[in-house]
């Protein structure tokens, strides 16, 4: 799906300002929306990496980077699921070396709430606050599957919906850690204690650093259910959402905004990014001509078989990918551990035959169909005019762009898309402010001690 496919003429509103437009640059690592067959791709490991797509991001004045994180490999029929690729570093290791060799680029890193523990977390987050002068982000996750769990001292773990319950309650105990710290008339400051007796957690102690630049990190949210929702409305200050086309953006941005309003809080406050992969070409056509190069080679024909015996729970590697789809039903029994199927897998096979006899797809060119993502193709032009349109249209606040390769592949955006953005005024030219929060326009975590001490 491309973001052409969906133009039309979208009212944005008469005599309102114009909204910024925020970015932040996903890793690309550890899928296959990477392409690691490219005679360009670099490792996903080397610091050298991740440094240059940090610095690319920086140079062209993005609000953040962005890890997402996976704490178990996915497994099927017994095997490691091959489309995983190994090698996913330690998050706040990578995040504080890039403090390091950055200045002013936002720094964001996805940390489960279902695996860990708020003082640890907290702690974290506050020492890479403190390490980068108030960068830090915490896309706070809370992982569907069960299987993650048994690489921690729990096994499976929780529920979906007891999920979002230790998450609220996670988020609130880091909290608490974060404000405890009473600075004091003369600014020496003090830890104070935190008591916390509830559902899911009891601590009882004190924050090991002094309150952090942001007060509290960036919160980011991802998940999409009512109660990933809720969530968000009440605890997030971002949202990142696979809803990225204008129709499905602007329906889930309204509904995330209202949930917001429903909690008192300010809808400006919390700002939605959808991923977007793009695909930038001289021409229109020589960028559809490159878009469809690159889904063939992230959807190759071996990537083609492993997608559809995820879903069709059996082992299909008899099965040509440049034939027809399975006459086979699917199993129920065999599901990939790792990404669950999402309902009955006979009506989701039935879906995928529909598609593949409606269209004449082979099994190859129905996973690249099934599989593709929001993405931008075009001229550098079309590009930022899509963009900006989308942001206008209140389908979202920025997009956390997913480049195809490690780690060049922001570059024909940074060079040939943002400079066009900031003539436009669009998109910032200079860094304004010092923090994240400057950067995405959101107010500073007030300390409940000060608070206490003026009111
Ligand atoms: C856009 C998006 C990105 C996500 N990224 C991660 C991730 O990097 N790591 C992870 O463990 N879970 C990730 N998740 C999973 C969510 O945290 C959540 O556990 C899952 O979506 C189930 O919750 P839901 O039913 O509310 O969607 C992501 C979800 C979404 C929608």
């Amino acid at each position: 799906m491309t973001a052409r496919s969906d133009r039309r003429d979208v009212p944005v509103r008469e005599g309102r300002q114009r909204k910024p437009i925020h970015l932040g640059a996903h890793f690309p690592g550890v899928n296959n929306t990477t392409v690691w067959q490219d005679r360009a791709a670099g490792s996903q490991i080397d610091f050298a990496s991740f440094e240059y797509l940090a610095r690319v991001a920086e140079d062209a004045r993005f609000d953040f980077f962005f890890l997402a994180e996976g704490l178990r490999l996915r497994e099927h029929l017994g095997r490691i699921h091959d489309l995983d690729v190994v090698g996913r570093p330690d998050t706040f290791t990578v995040l504080a070396a890039l403090a390091a060799v950055t200045d002013r680029l936002g720094l964001a890193g996805t940390i489960n709430t279902t695996f860990n523990e708020p003082f640890e977390v907290a702690r974290q987050f506050a020492t890479l606050d403190h390490l980068s002068c108030g960068r830090a982000a915490w896309n706070m996750v809370t992982s569907s599957d069960a299987f993650t769990g048994e690489n921690f001292r729990r096994g499976g773990f929780l529920a979906h919906a007891d999920r979002y319950r230790r998450a609220a309650e996670f988020v609130t105990v880091a909290g608490r850690f974060w404000d405890a710290w009473d600075p004091g008339p003369d600014g020496t400051g003090v830890p104070t204690r935190v008591v916390h007796r509830g559902e899911q957690f009891t601590v009882d102690g004190y924050p090991e650093l002094p309150r952090s630049p942001q007060g509290h990190p960036v919160l980011l949210q991802a998940g999409d259910s009512a109660d990933g929702r809720e969530f968000a409305a009440t605890h997030a200050d971002a949202v990142f959402t696979r809803h990225g086309t204008l129709d499905a953006g602007r329906e889930f941005y309204a509904d995330v905004k209202r949930r917001v309003a429903a909690h008192g809080r300010n809808p400006e406050h919390v700002k939605v990014f959808p991923a977007a992969a793009f695909v930038i070409g001289d021409t229109e056509a020589d960028a559809q001509e490159r878009a469809r190069h690159i889904r063939r080679r992230q959807v190759g024909p071996q990537t083609a078989i492993n997608f559809l015996e995820q879903v069709w729970g059996r082992d299909l590697s008899g099965y040509d990918p440049d034939g027809p789809v399975p006459a086979e039903d699917p199993t129920f029994d065999a599901v990939t551990q790792g990404r669950a199927r999402q309902g009955d897998p006979r009506e989701i096979a039935a879906r995928y035959r529909a598609r593949a006899e409606a269209d004449g797809l082979t099994i190859r060119e129905l996973v690249i169909e099934m599989t593709a993502r929001q993405q931008f193709v075009g001229t550098p032009e079309t590009v930022a005019d899509e963009i900006d349109r989308y942001v206008q249209a209140d389908a979202c606040d920025g997009f956390i762009l997913v480049p195809h390769l490690t780690p060049t592949g922001l570059d024909d955006f940074a060079s040939r898309v943002v400079p066009i953005l900031q003539e436009r005024g669009a998109f910032r030219s200079e860094y304004t402010g010092r923090t994240l929060r400057d950067h995405l326009g959101l107010p500073q975590v007030a300390s409940t001690h000060a608070a206490r001490r003026t009111g």
